[in-house]
């Protein structure tokens, strides 16, 4: 186990759907996770999108919607306090909420995409919509061609996530990795453990039930995330003379 983070030591941060449980918004694969109730390739694919529109958008919409009644929890604190104590670090997270960036976290990696934004097919254009208007079942019309219909800025099953080239350069470098709030079933982002793992890095899992993948870890601390990662971080962070 280790004791202490110093401000040199290169630090990456995979968070998963578990970190914002506390905050109220649904994991995916819990008995009652989103996925119970809806079906992936009804809701999360390209081909949902082409066959069935409205109903993805609704789902989105719904989804988007409960942001404004969903506040950030000491966990997305903690990383806060984590990053501010140290020279390099980034955080990628594969969630879509926006609790990460309005806890104050900088340095951060949404590689799933954003609840926030929507995307243009047609010109590629992406802004964030978060207006009454842009709230309602309708669709939302792109403003800088002629697309009636936006997308929601997700990354689909069958698509690539964002940004993996800054993600695995990251991976690759980091001298401390630490996975908070993740099953561990969906990759690449599944995969990120291994890599660090091989190059070299120290690997810290924390989650309320051991993933798929916990004999990776070098440490493994079981618990909600909420409850126990700010305990953790201060004692990370700790100097000598705080002791
Ligand atoms: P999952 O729902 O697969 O896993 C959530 C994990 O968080 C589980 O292992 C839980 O035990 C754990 N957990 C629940 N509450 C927790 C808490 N309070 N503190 C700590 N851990 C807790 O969610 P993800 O691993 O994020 O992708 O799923 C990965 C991807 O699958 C998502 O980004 C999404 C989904 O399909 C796309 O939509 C592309």
């Amino acid at each position: 186990m280790i004791s202490k983070i110093k401000r040199i030591d290169r630090v990456v941060i995979l968070t998963g759907a578990g970190i914002s449980a506390e905050s109220g918004i649904q994991t995916f694969r819990a008995s009652d996770g989103l996925w119970e109730n809806h079906r992936i390739e009804d809701v999360a694919t390209p081909s949902a999108w082409e066959r069935d529109p409205r109903l993805v958008w609704e789902f989105y919409q719904g989804r988007r919607r409960q942001l404004l009644e969903v506040d950030p929890n000491p966990a997305h604190d903690a990383l806060v306090e984590l990053e501010q104590h140290l020279d390099e670090f980034l955080l990628v997270t594969q969630n879509v909420d926006d609790l990460h960036s309005r806890a104050g976290s900088r340095e951060l990696i949404h590689m799933h995409g954003e609840l926030r934004k929507l995307r243009c097919e047609e010109c590629g254009d992406v802004i964030v919509a978060m207006g009454e208007e842009d709230l309602k079942e309708e669709y939302v019309a792109c403003t800088n061609c002629r697309n009636e219909r936006l997308r929601p800025h997700i990354v689909w099953f069958h698509e690539m996530p964002l940004r993996m080239r800054d993600i695995d350069i990251a991976v690759a470098d980091c001298d401390i990795f630490i996975a908070i709030g993740t099953s561990g079933h969906v990759y690449p982002a599944a995969g990120l453990l291994s890599v660090a793992s091989s190059c070299g890095a120290h690997c810290i899992g924390i989650n309320l039930d051991p993933p798929q993948n916990v004999g990776l870890f070098d440490e493994f601390h079981q618990g909600k995330a909420g409850e126990i990662l700010p305990g953790l971080v201060s004692q990370w962070i700790a100097t000598e003379d705080d002791e």
